[in-house]
């Protein structure tokens, strides 16, 4: 890993997602009126969720689940309700507290436990399955392949994350920054070549005994993202 631009971009978006945006995200995580544009973005990031939820065992009692970078809670939520174990962490104070907030007093048979810190942090153990939605996204490639090998190397079960493809339409928009309203724009996302990042996967020698398993695009409006799913073989 280069340590270097990991941790910068790392403290960007603790800034980002701890100060600048927490109202926003408290808000579109909500079911709180949006604009039109957030409308499509929270429509997208519920199918995204739906959709890395259904790569997962759906009794998932016994199973010890990270949530990496687990924002607002809703997955974690998800999760335990269906059974696990969730260690959920987010580097946002502020993100935390709201999720504490937002579980619901019946988990059944799931639990939920927060912390707030690197999703990397050795101390957390390890873990079935692995879910980090839209928290890479704004990593340089190398970076977050480096993120996964260390995730992966903890983990027993399946590891599923995304990431955001590199299409012109999304690239001009990257580069134009119309992807959030000026206020609470967000540290670039880094769009990434979906046969590139297979590709550095693929090189790591620590990463041979996985492989790249399902995949889908979820476009909504102003979302677009992408879940990948890494299993072990
Ligand atoms: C776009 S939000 C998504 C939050 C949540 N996964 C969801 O889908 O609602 C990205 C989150 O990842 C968190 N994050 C980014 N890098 C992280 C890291 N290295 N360790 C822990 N959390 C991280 C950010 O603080 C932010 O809350």
């Amino acid at each position: 890993m280069n340590d270097a631009t990991y941790l910068q971009r790392r403290g960007q978006l603790e800034t980002y997602f701890d100060r600048t945006a927490a109202d926003a995200w408290a808000r579109l995580t909500s079911t709180a009126k949006v604009s039109r544009i957030r409308e499509t973005v929270r429509a997208g990031r519920d199918r995204m969720r739906a959709t890395l939820l259904d790569c997962l065992p759906f009794n998932l009692s016994g199973r010890r689940l990270l949530d990496a970078g687990c924002g607002t809670g809703a997955l974690a939520v998800e999760a335990a309700c269906r059974g696990a174990e969730v260690i959920a962490i987010d580097l946002s104070a502020k993100l935390v507290d709201i999720a504490r907030e937002r579980i619901p007093s019946n988990l059944g048979r799931g639990s939920i436990t927060f912390h707030v810190g690197d999703m990397l942090d050795p101390a957390l153990g390890e873990f079935d399955h692995v879910v980090g939605m839209d928290s890479l996204i704004h990593y340089r490639a190398f970076d977050m392949v480096d993120a996964l090998e260390q995730l992966a190397a903890r983990t027993r079960s399946s590891l599923l994350f995304t990431f955001a493809p590199k299409t012109p339409l999304l690239t001009l928009m990257h580069s134009a920054g119309l992807l959030f309203p000026r206020g609470d724009r967000a540290p670039a996302i880094v769009p990434v070549n979906e046969t590139n990042l297979r590709k550095l996967i693929a090189e790591r020698a620590s990463m041979s005994a996985w492989r790249t398993a399902r995949s889908e695009r979820i476009k909504s409006g102003f979302y677009t993202s992408q879940a990948l799913e890494l299993a072990r073989k």
